[in-house]
């Protein structure tokens, strides 16, 4: 069977990480984000999986072409400019062929059981099925409300508080039938949410909604989010095949004193330096490459590939991208630094958001 997976978006919500990296390249666990959704999908008998690209898609072709050799094929599909979430789709249709598929929003992290979604789908005789999920505010979502067999009554993209009737939300995983693309015009922007469903809606389609209250869900789309899970694959809440059992590992390669502390559940790359004395806390990963100074403390946060944490410096509650560099001293806290950023000294940054190449002075 095949997926499609809508890449197209700009991050906007992750900036400062996503001037340089699409959101699907985000480094989860020292793996691009869309590498653990792609292993994922493997699991549900998906062999073909068509990314419909925009902002620095070229990373992720690279990427996917060169990871993965044999048992999936991959189809990346521009867009010249944005067409929206069914725009996109409608692109694909010369890949698409004539069975039902899957789409799945491009930063959403969910270990919803796809088999028995497709099954479900298949029983309704559907037209067009989304996975629903319960969150605690349904404002920055799909709100859909659904009879008690499964049918969609009700779909509100971002709803206003006096329309939150449910918990039930679009999960951003869909099964359509090819019948789908019919319905939206070709080379248009086209929301598939504020307006193929509602045209599915208006027609008294069959449209369904499969319930699944327990599985794992989130949606990357923000600092917080992106940070909630690597925290979550990290401790085991969020399960997954490409994550390691709780723990502390280490990469190939990297070396830790014998005085330096590891605590709690770390990931560390391969080939780093963990200084005599440092302190590790997690929830905590280190990508490949990294050097940790002697004395340096790095808590509950996340660091790319390639960063300099000297002696005597500490990285709380933050994100620090590719080959940023922190020298002796310095502190940052509750930050989001992109990468390449300079820190000299001694100096504090709290609550920040700097932007790649950054050289912060004194
Ligand atoms: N190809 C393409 N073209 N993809 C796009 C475009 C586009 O023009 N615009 C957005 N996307 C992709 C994004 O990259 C993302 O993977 C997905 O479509 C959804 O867009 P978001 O911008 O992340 O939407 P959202 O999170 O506010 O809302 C959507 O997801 C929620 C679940 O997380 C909606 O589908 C909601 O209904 C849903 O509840
Ligand atoms: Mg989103």
């Amino acid at each position: 069977m095949k997926a499609l997976i809508l890449v197209g978006g700009l991050g906007t919500r992750l900036r400062p990480l996503t001037i340089n990296t699409p959101k699907a390249m985000l480094p989860v666990l020292n793996r691009p984000f869309m590498a653990h959704v792609v292993e994922n999908l493997t699991q549900h008998g998906i062999t073909e999986i068509i990314f419909t690209r925009g902002h620095l898609a070229g990373q992720m072709e690279s990427y996917f072409n060169e990871s993965y050799s044999s048992g999936i094929e991959f189809a990346f599909v521009d867009e010249a400019q944005p067409l929206g979430t069914a725009g996109g789709i409608k692109n694909c249709q010369s890949y698409l062929g004539n069975e039902a598929f899957f789409v799945l929003n491009g930063d959403v992290y969910a270990n919803i059981d796809l088999t028995s979604m497709l099954r479900f789908h298949k029983e309704k005789g559907a037209l067009a099925t989304i996975a629903l999920t319960p969150v605690a505010n349904p404002s920055a979502f799909g709100l859909v409300e659904t009879e008690t067999d499964g049918r969609i009554r009700r779909f509100v993209e971002k709803p206003l508080p006096e329309e939150v009737t449910t918990d039930m939300i679009n999960a951003g995983c869909y099964i359509l039938e090819p019948e789908v693309l019919e319905f939206i015009k070709p080379a248009t922007n086209v929301s598939i949410e504020k307006e193929t469903f509602q045209l599915f809606l208006k027609d008294k389609q069959p449209f369904f909604g499969w319930s699944d209250r327990t599985s794992y869900w989130i949606d990357i789309g923000s600092c917080d989010k992106y940070i909630q899970l690597v925290a979550d694959m990290l401790s085991g809440r969020c399960t997954c095949s490409t994550a390691p059992p709780p723990g502390v590992h280490l990469g190939e390669g990297t070396v830790v004193e014998p005085s330096a502390r590891i605590e709690g559940h770390v990931v560390i790359g391969r080939h780093c330096r963990i200084g005599a004395g440092a302190e590790i806390t997690g929830p905590a990963v280190i990508g490949d490459n990294c050097l940790t100074g002697d004395g340096a403390v790095i808590s509950a946060s996340i660091l790319w590939d390639g960063c300099q944490v000297a002696g005597g410096s500490s990285v709380l509650d933050s994100v620090v991208a590719e080959k940023c560099c922190l020298s002796p001293g310095s502190r940052v806290s509750g930050s989001i630094l992109a990468d390449g950023v300079y820190v000299p000294s001694g100096a504090f940054l709290g609550n920040c958001r700097i932007w790649p190449g950054t050289i912060i002075t004194n």
